[in-house]
């Protein structure tokens, strides 16, 4: 099935879009697609799928905290060797996304029975794309797989192979912001999704008291200040050459929105502290860079020394489980018994916690009210909210 007709036919058509996520985080991607008036939500693996025209697929680059790509399907097949695969290919009029000029860069994710390697999948897309220009234009584009004009995406999945053009460009976890990382950073989407599901306030207290490089307390105060998180980036579909025109000034318009949108300063105090001075100077680099130096309190502190402040905030924290950063079982144990008498202090507080060792869950002195399965690139871990009583 070629999709086209039905998506980009017109310009400013309803089509099928879609928004790839970290498993476990689909919850938060629906909640917030909804939020911005997105319809037909529908959920898979790393995946939402939803309904939209293309500046809603826009939209949703710029004001998604939580979706790693945004992606608008051209055509859909069965796809069950590299022949059918060319085929499919070959079924779309590349002459409407691409000219001899324009590079591209194909991604291949999943695998279908007789197509089980990625990077050859890519390959057969590519030659699909490239032949079919040759035959319309008589010359081909050249392919940028670092930094290409349109990235084009195939997924595998049930013998059926989709395939997409990727609105996002660089992945929507890359805000811009972070030009400092620590040790074990969390992704910026992941941090958001961690603050939605656990949903953690805007106008209340917020801490973090072990914040490496700052992204839990950043993406706090970007949504508390309602600042869109792609603001400050450029995105894949500013370089298509269908781009200019319609698209652009729709795009210019949503932009200027979201800049009136924003608040002056976040509603409640944000504060993020690390035993580590080196920690807490790229968590204020990363801060100034974000757009949010003015709102986030940082300093250098032992977590147990953290005090509580205000009434009925929220600690959300990514505590180290050992797999990425150094540390015994035994000491680990003693460390996480400690942050557990220093949440309990904070009466009335909510506490989110990303769990990566089953030890932190045995050794906090917390029953978690919920608790929801995420993955932290490949590791299995768990977000759990406790209430200190
Ligand atoms: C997994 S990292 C947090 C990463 C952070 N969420 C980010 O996105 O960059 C854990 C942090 O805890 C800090 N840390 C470890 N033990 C600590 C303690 N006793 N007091 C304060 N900070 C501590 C480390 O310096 C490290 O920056």
């Amino acid at each position: 099935m070629n999709l086209r007709g039905g998506g980009f036919g017109g310009s400013m058509a309803a089509m099928k879009l879609v928004a790839t996520c970290a498993r476990g985080t689909e919850g938060a991607v629906r909640g917030e697609l909804a939020a911005l008036g997105m319809r037909h939500l529908r959920g898979a693996r790393g995946a939402v799928t939803f309904e939209g025209r293309v500046d809603d697929g826009m939209r949703a680059c710029l004001w998604s905290r939580t979706a790693m790509r945004i992606l608008a399907p051209l055509a859909a097949f069965p796809c069950p060797d590299a022949a059918a695969l060319y085929a499919g290919v070959r079924t779309v009029d590349w002459t409407e996304w691409l000219t001899v000029k324009t590079t591209l860069a194909v991604d291949a994710t999943g695998t279908a029975p007789g197509l089980t390697h990625t990077g050859f999948v890519a390959l057969k897309v590519k030659d699909g794309v490239v032949d079919s220009l040759r035959d319309a234009l008589g010359g081909r584009p050249d392919v940028d797989v670092k930094d290409p004009d349109v990235r084009i995406v195939l997924h595998l999945a049930r013998g059926q192979a989709e395939l997409s053009l990727d609105l996002s460009g660089t992945p929507l976890y890359r805000r811009g912001y972070r030009t400092s990382v620590q040790e074990a950073p969390l992704k910026e989407t992941l941090a958001a999704s961690m603050l939605a599901l656990g949903e953690a306030a805007h106008d209340r207290p917020f801490l973090d008291l072990l914040c490496g490089s700052g992204t839990l307390a950043i993406e706090q105060a970007l949504a508390a200040r309602r600042m869109a998180p792609g603001l400050r980036r450029a995105f894949g579909f500013q370089r298509w050459p269908r781009y200019r025109g319609e698209w652009q000034s729709a795009w210019d318009r949503m932009k200027e929105e979201a800049r009136v949108a924003v608040l002056p300063r976040a509603p409640a105090p944000i504060r993020a502290s690390d035993r580590s001075a080196e920690a807490v100077d790229a968590a204020q680099r990363n801060a100034r860079a974000a757009g949010v130096e003015a709102d986030l309190e940082l300093t250098v502190a032992e977590a147990r020394a953290a005090e509580p402040f205000g009434e009925g905030g929220t600690i959300c924290t990514n505590p180290p489980y050992g797999e990425r950063i150094g540390g015994q079982p035994l000491q680990l144990a003693g460390f996480y018994r400690g942050l557990g008498e220093t949440f309990r202090r904070f009466h009335g507080w909510s506490v989110l916690v990303l769990s990566g060792n089953p030890l932190l869950e045995r050794n906090l002195g917390m029953r978690p009210e919920w608790s929801h399965r995420l993955w932290n690139g490949p590791l299995e871990v768990n977000l759990i909210r406790c209430r200190a009583p």
